[in-house]
């Protein structure tokens, strides 16, 4: 066989199979059987130096020639098949411009925030300045600037997280210890709310919980009476709950006012008849209050003589569930986005 009839049978099987070749795959070990290192063509033109002397210029120029023409061939036949490829996947994952976009999910604020925000403006129109207060506090603050004494039963009233051994260091476990931390600070006339977390050592249920939200209040200046502290939460709770609501006092106990009153609003939902959210009795309850007791107010250094004051302390998750009938305390720590996103509201 001639250098001639091998480069021609080489030709011959190199279009054929490359014909055939299907697949990226097949060309590239096509590619490497023929032009590669050791391809075919690759080994034939290494021999050239090997054949008879006559015969090299004839199969030199053949080998060349078949080599750019096997060499164009594959790149035209590689080509073909890329743009094989491409169509076939502008086919099956196309995308469908006129679909819909997704919106984005939009965050916003918790019930317990925009009741806060609510509260303040509420307050912030009656001369209420909201002020904020730690959360970290000293026993001193929480209780024995507030007439709780140390070993008083009192105390017992509030199951308190400690964070130190002796004691001295709380988790604030009412928004009270901000009555004495302001009054420290100024003088009369005050008038401050104090938004914030409370946190309780208690069992969970669905009306208790250990981390609970409080708005503080308090008001001292001369000639400060009862009436002021009864027209104030009623004005309160009619902008909150409509202007038809009537608010209830009763007397309780609090070490640091005298006298304490608990305080309700006749249920909105029934109108004082009894239903579920006001349980049969008509009335909500939404905190204590009360006249600042004289030993609180010589504690920061007021003449009890002098001035008087009224202080109270709302519940803030406990006006929520009222105002929107929510019956498990626990759904406002949940995270449950199901139960959160019913308050979201346009910012
Ligand atoms: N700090 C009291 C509580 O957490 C509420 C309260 C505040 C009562 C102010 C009277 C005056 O129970």
């Amino acid at each position: 066989m001639t250098a001639e009839d091998t480069i021609n049978d080489m030709r011959m099987r190199a279009t054929k199979h490359l014909a055939e070749a299907g697949s990226r795959e097949e060309i590239i070990a096509w590619e490497r059987a023929f032009l590669g290192p050791k391809g075919e063509l690759t080994l034939f033109l290494r021999r050239l130096a090997s054949l008879p002397v006559d015969e090299r210029p004839t199969a030199g120029r053949g080998g060349n020639a078949l080599k750019t023409e096997l060499t164009e061939a594959w790149n035209a036949r590689h080509a073909a098949l890329v743009a094989g490829d491409l169509e076939q996947r502008l086919a099956t994952d196309a995308v469908d411009v006129t679909l819909p976009g997704r919106p984005p999910i939009l965050g916003a604020a918790h019930p317990v925030s925009q009741m806060i925000d609510e509260l303040s403006e509420i307050f912030a129109l009656l001369g209420f300045q909201t002020v904020f207060g730690p959360e970290v506090e000293t026993a001193h603050y929480n209780f024995d600037v507030l007439n709780i004494p140390k070993d008083h039963p009192a105390r017992d009233v509030w199951d308190t997280f400690y964070v130190d051994l002796p004691g001295e260091i709380v988790l604030r476990t009412h928004t009270s210890p901000m009555q004495g931390r302001v009054m420290e600070q100024t003088q009369p006339p005050v008038r401050v709310v104090v938004p914030g977390r409370v946190y309780r050592y208690e069992a969970q249920d669905a009306s208790h919980e250990w981390m609970l939200h409080q708005l503080e209040g308090l008001a001292v200046d001369r000639a400060i009476t009862m009436a002021d502290l009864k027209g104030t939460l009623s004005e309160m709770a009619r902008q909150l709950f409509g202007s038809e609501r009537r608010t209830r006092f009763r007397c309780d106990f609090f070490p640091f006012v005298e006298p304490g009153v608990d305080f309700a609003v006749d249920c909105a939902i029934c109108g004082g008849a009894g239903c579920r959210v006001c349980k049969g009795s008509g009335w909500l309850e939404m905190g204590g209050a009360g006249m600042v007791h004289p030993n609180v107010l010589r504690a920061v250094g007021y003449d009890p003589d002098v001035y008087s004051g009224f202080a109270f302390g709302l519940g803030i998750e406990r006006l929520t569930m009222m105002r929107s009938g929510v019956d498990d305390v626990r759904a406002f720590a949940g995270n449950d986005l199901r139960f959160l996103r019913q308050f979201a509201r346009a910012a």
